[in-house]
């Protein structure tokens, strides 16, 4: 299936995302990831504000959309079924996102804003294979060590207050035009993210179960 996965930062998009691919075998598709991998890329010659993605990364703003249109395209042509994170974030990118592909479930996370800055804050990914971890939440066996591959856990540049609460803004202002965009559609599934990430993904799992 082509599954979007929508929700504000921290509302759980990489955690469900590693759920649905472990149960449906479909490609994850990340732009967060995607431009982590490049926050060196040279961007200079396009005339933006920053020279690089991660400038816009480490402060929290949206990367601009030419970079991000490129990658999620180029990604999606060689997919057959993905769970889709992390784009469109604004109507422009919705409306590029119309024109690559037909969507058959929209899902969207729905979490308050005051329980997201405390899950990004405390947030901790491993180095080495990217799992997801939270101080609070979902703890590791041992203090800061992956339970997955043994890697050091870290935080984030773009989890400090500072950063996550300007992530925050962005959401509200650019994102949530698209979650009211595509509330109308039939494709649309809201989730409650507040409740435990198991509870969260039986839900997210009978939606897409819905729809195969
Ligand atoms: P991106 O990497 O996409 O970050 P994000 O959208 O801010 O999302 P997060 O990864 O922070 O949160 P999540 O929803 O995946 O939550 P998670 O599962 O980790 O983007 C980063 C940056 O890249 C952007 O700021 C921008 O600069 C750029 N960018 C990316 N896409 C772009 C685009 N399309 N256009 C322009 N720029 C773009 O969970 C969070 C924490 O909560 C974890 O610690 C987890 O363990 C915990 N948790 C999860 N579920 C629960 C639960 N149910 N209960 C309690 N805790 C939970
Ligand atoms: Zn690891």
């Amino acid at each position: 299936p082509h599954i979007l996965i929508l929700g504000a930062p921290g509302a759980g998009k990489g955690t469900q995302s590693a759920n649905i691919v472990d149960e449906f075998g479909v490609e994850h598709v990340t732009t967060g990831d995607a431009l982590r991998s490049n926050k060196e890329m040279d961007i200079s010659d396009m005339d933006f504000e920053y020279d690089t993605p991660g400038e816009y990364m480490d402060a929290g703003d949206l990367v601009p959309d030419a970079v991000v249109n490129a990658i999620v395209e180029e990604a999606l042509s060689s997919a057959d079924g993905y769970v889709l994170d992390g784009y469109p974030r604004n109507l422009e990118q919705a409306e590029e996102l119309a024109d690559m592909t037909d969507l058959d479930l929209v899902l969207y996370l729905d979490v308050d804003r005051s329980e997201l800055v405390d899950r990004l804050t405390g947030r901790r990914v491993c180095d080495d294979c990217g799992a997801n971890f939270h101080v609070k939440y979902s703890q590791p066996e041992e203090e800061g060590i992956c339970d997955e591959c043994g890697g050091e856990l870290v935080q984030r540049e773009d989890d400090t207050a500072e950063a996550a609460e300007n992530r925050l803004d962005v959401f509200e202002e650019n994102t949530l035009p698209v979650v009211e965009y595509y509330e109308g559609t039939d494709e649309f599934v809201a989730v409650d993210g507040e409740q435990a990430p198991d509870e969260v993904w039986s839900d997210v799992k009978a939606a897409i179960e819905a729809v195969t």
